[in-house]
């Protein structure tokens, strides 16, 4: 009988201050807690992009994370827990290599696939007998999940096949009205997603490139194996050929070369530190004057929006070293340039 009027009182309130708000932005860690209790959606801050989160073991929440992204729902979702001791909840097993390695990397950009628990419904895991789980690493976020007595699924808080975003200002503009609250962490400091692994025969197996990169996981003297592409990948669905794509088309290659090519087109370049002076080039984003991929990847997803929102026809983006972050910028760069048609 309390607990049931402890439910109604949290979904009055909660639904009290949605209609008040329209979905605010701010850093109010208690508010958002009482929100995602009473099955609410609120965007959470991560140091890889910001996500779209709900309860995860309340199917009817995250459901609406689907409708509201337009995602597919075969694609599973990343459950976010506030320490990696949480693991053993909702994974039937945790090889001691997870151990070692969430130790090592958690909280941090990494996410285990491992073998899921009955607790974790179905709609989180696309139906599959696997579960996704890392460990966010911001400190609202952590303090956010410390509040609550559920887990959270969140996937990238964009609309399905946009970019990412990383700033509370990104998701307003996308998913404003749409969500109860955006809890505002600041910038996303790594800027791309977290890196996906599973764990086969002791051997990490990388279902995504993202946030750790492999050379790191390389240098903890375990065997590691890249399965990326999705037909080497069916247990990562998400790993759509087609993503993270801005509205104007993108084209890799040399910026002076592939801007040459269109010469009636206005172009908008993204490169890495080497500004290009071609006549046609309306806008330009230079991710690290120094050079370095780190930086890159933290200002990749911001300078794609404002590259999409500059009226040239065309993104021209170039190759980057392919080590290091530079590894996941080109992974979601080609995703971005990939059409069906191409
Ligand atoms: O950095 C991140 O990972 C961000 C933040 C919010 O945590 N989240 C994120 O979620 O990028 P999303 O949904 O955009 O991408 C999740 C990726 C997808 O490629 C999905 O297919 C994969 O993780 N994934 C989730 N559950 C899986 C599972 N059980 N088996 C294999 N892949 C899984
Ligand atoms: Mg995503």
């Amino acid at each position: 009988m309390l607990v049931a009027i402890i439910i109604m009182y949290y979904f009055v309130i909660a639904h009290y201050l949605c209609t008040l708000m329209n979905t605010s932005i701010g850093t109010d860690v208690g508010l958002a807690a009482t929100l995602l209790s009473a099955g609410e959606l609120v965007a959470i801050p991560t140091e890889t992009v910001y996500g779209l989160a709900a309860n995860a073991l309340d199917p009817n929440a995250v459901l609406r994370i689907y409708e509201t992204k337009g995602r597919p729902s075969f694609n599973p979702l990343i459950v976010h827990v506030h320490d990696a001791g949480e693991f053993e909840k909702y994974a039937s097993e945790v090889p001691v290599l997870v151990k070692e390695l969430a130790a090592k990397f958690s909280p941090g950009p990494l996410t285990f696939v491992l073998p899921k628990k009955e607790i974790v419904p179905d709609i989180v895991t696309g139906g599959g007998n696997t579960v996704a789980l890392r460990v966010p690493g911001h400190p609202l976020t952590i303090q956010l999940l410390k509040a609550l007595d559920c887990p959270l699924a969140a996937p990238s808080a964009n609309p399905f096949g946009y970019i990412s975003p990383v700033l509370a200002e990104h998701v307003a503009e996308q998913l404003g009205g749409k969500i109860a609250y955006i809890l505002d962490g600041g910038p996303s400091m790594i800027g791309v997603e977290s890196t996906v692994i599973t764990i086969e025969d002791n051997k990490i197996i990388v279902l995504r490139v993202g946030g750790v990169p492999v050379e790191d996981l390389r240098a903890t003297g375990a065997e590691v194996e890249l399965r990326v592409n999705q037909s080497s990948n069916p247990k990562s669905p998400g790993q759509l050929k087609s993503h993270y794509a801005p509205r104007i088309p993108l084209v890799m290659g040399d910026v002076n070369v592939t801007t040459a090519a269109f010469p009636e087109k206005k172009v908008a370049a993204l490169v890495f530190f080497e500004k290009n002076f071609a006549s046609n080039i309306i806008a330009e984003e230079v991710l690290s004057p120094s050079g370095d991929l780190k930086e890159a990847a933290s200002n990749l997803f911001g300078a794609l929006r404002r590259l999409d929102k500059s009226g040239a026809d065309l993104i021209v983006a170039e190759h980057f070293p392919n080590y290091g972050f530079g590894m996941a910028i080109n992974d979601r760069l080609e995703r971005a340039a990939y059409t069906e048609k191409s």
